[in-house]
């Protein structure tokens, strides 16, 4: 398959600034590396978080920047000692901000090992939406507790004992329709989690009931109010609280359901009023990405990438809606808009950067 020199990049030219499209030369390969032609990139709040906010400190200060986190497309290349995969495979990975990784650019460098095939009944775009939200619910179920970048330390559903495990212990999962909570609610069914209660605006019952959830509490309903509301489902303390929203509302009014003993897991930095917090009570944040530089992130994706087309093509897991944005990369900015202003809901926006204008 032939492979062109140079290719289009969107590129972040400097904190809260615009994006440029620019040509580029095409990555070489290192050993263990696949080059992926992108047919489909996903869009997610972490592209505007990183461009406006403090959490710009994951791009390194490096600038042009290149963004993007979800990746499907097919292989064009292979490097060096690569042999599970052949040029021609349709494939999917995470992405992350370097300029191997990034998911906003027309070809990608990526280790074999964290490269699945496509599962073979889901279209492009919807394999694009399962990298970046699917890791961050795994990293904050199975990261081991007490540590950096840990999580609740539950065992993985795929391992021996981990399916059902966890029957008659109950949980509670903040932003259910969310992409995160999608997947916390699939992972807390395949732990054999119950009850599991989750918030999300109420046109979503019966789709979050029919991804696991038992409980799907409107939310809209004041937060002050969920620990009352909790207690009319359950008599059992709440030990596991997965918070796929993590605004400072929804951190603390998980710390007050979150029993002693037990671990809240965030997916933003810690917003939790310091004086009401306690020693018997875990506050950690998870990071959804194998890319980051911790062994045990990279391990927990190596894990799950050799499984990930299986519980796909099986139905373990199910993916989330998306909506396919035509333009290319030239469309990013407009539609990371809707994504910032919170207007898209229970979806994720696809491009296809080979449109690129
Ligand atoms: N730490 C990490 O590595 C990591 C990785 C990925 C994402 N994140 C963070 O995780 C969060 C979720 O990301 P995502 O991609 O899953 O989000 P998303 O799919 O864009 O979430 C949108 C959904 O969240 C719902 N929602 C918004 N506010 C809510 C609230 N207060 N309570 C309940 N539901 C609410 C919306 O409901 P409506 O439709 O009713 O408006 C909508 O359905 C973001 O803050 C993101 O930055 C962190």
């Amino acid at each position: 398959m032939s492979v062109p020199a140079e290719q289009k990049v969107l590129l972040l030219l400097q904190h809260a600034g615009p994006y440029e499209i620019r040509s580029v030369p095409n990555h070489t390969l290192q050993a263990g590396e696949v080059l992926v032609r992108v047919e489909a990139a996903g869009l997610n709040p972490s592209d505007w978080k990183t461009r406006f906010t403090e959490y710009s400190f994951a791009l390194g200060g490096v600038y042009p920047a290149r963004q993007g986190h979800d990746v499907a497309g097919t292989i064009v290349q292979l490097g060096e000692g690569v042999t599970a995969f052949a040029v021609g495979d349709k494939v999917f990975h995470q992405g992350y901000y370097s300029n191997r990784l990034a998911g906003f650019q027309q070809y990608t460098a990526v280790a074999a090992d964290l490269v699945a095939m496509a599962p073979k009944n889901l279209s492009v775009d919807q394999i694009t939406s399962i990298p970046l939200a699917l890791m961050t619910a795994a990293a904050g179920f199975y990261q081991p507790r007490n540590t950096t970048g840990g999580g609740a330390g539950i065992t993985p559903f795929w391992q021996d004992g981990g399916r059902g495990k966890y029957a008659d212990e109950p949980i509670f999962i903040f932003g259910g329709s969310s992409s995160v909570g999608h997947y916390a609610i699939q992972l807390a069914k395949l732990g054999g989690f119950s009850p599991i209660i989750t918030t999300a605006s109420a046109k979503y019952n019966d789709f979050l009931k029919s991804l696991g959830a038992t409980h799907v509490i409107d939310r809209t309903l004041p937060l002050s109010q969920l620990p009352e509301e909790v207690k009319k489902i359950t008599a059992t303390p709440i030990t596991f609280v997965y918070d796929a929203i993590s605004e400072a509302g929804t951190q603390n009014a998980g710390y007050n359901i979150l029993a002693p003993g037990g671990v809240l897991i965030l997916v933003l930095l810690d917003a939790i009023d310091k004086a009401k917090k306690t020693e018997d009570k875990e506050v950690t944040m998870a990071y959804g990405s194998p890319h980051i530089d911790d062994p045990k992130a990279r391990a927990l994706g190596v894990e799950m990438y050799e499984r990930i087309t299986g519980w796909f093509e099986s139905a373990v897991l199910r993916p989330t809606d998306v909506e396919y944005v035509p333009g290319g990369l030239n469309v990013i900015p407009d539609a990371q808009e809707r994504v910032r202003a919170g207007t898209v809901g229970a979806r994720k926006l696809i491009v296809h950067p080979q449109e690129t204008a």
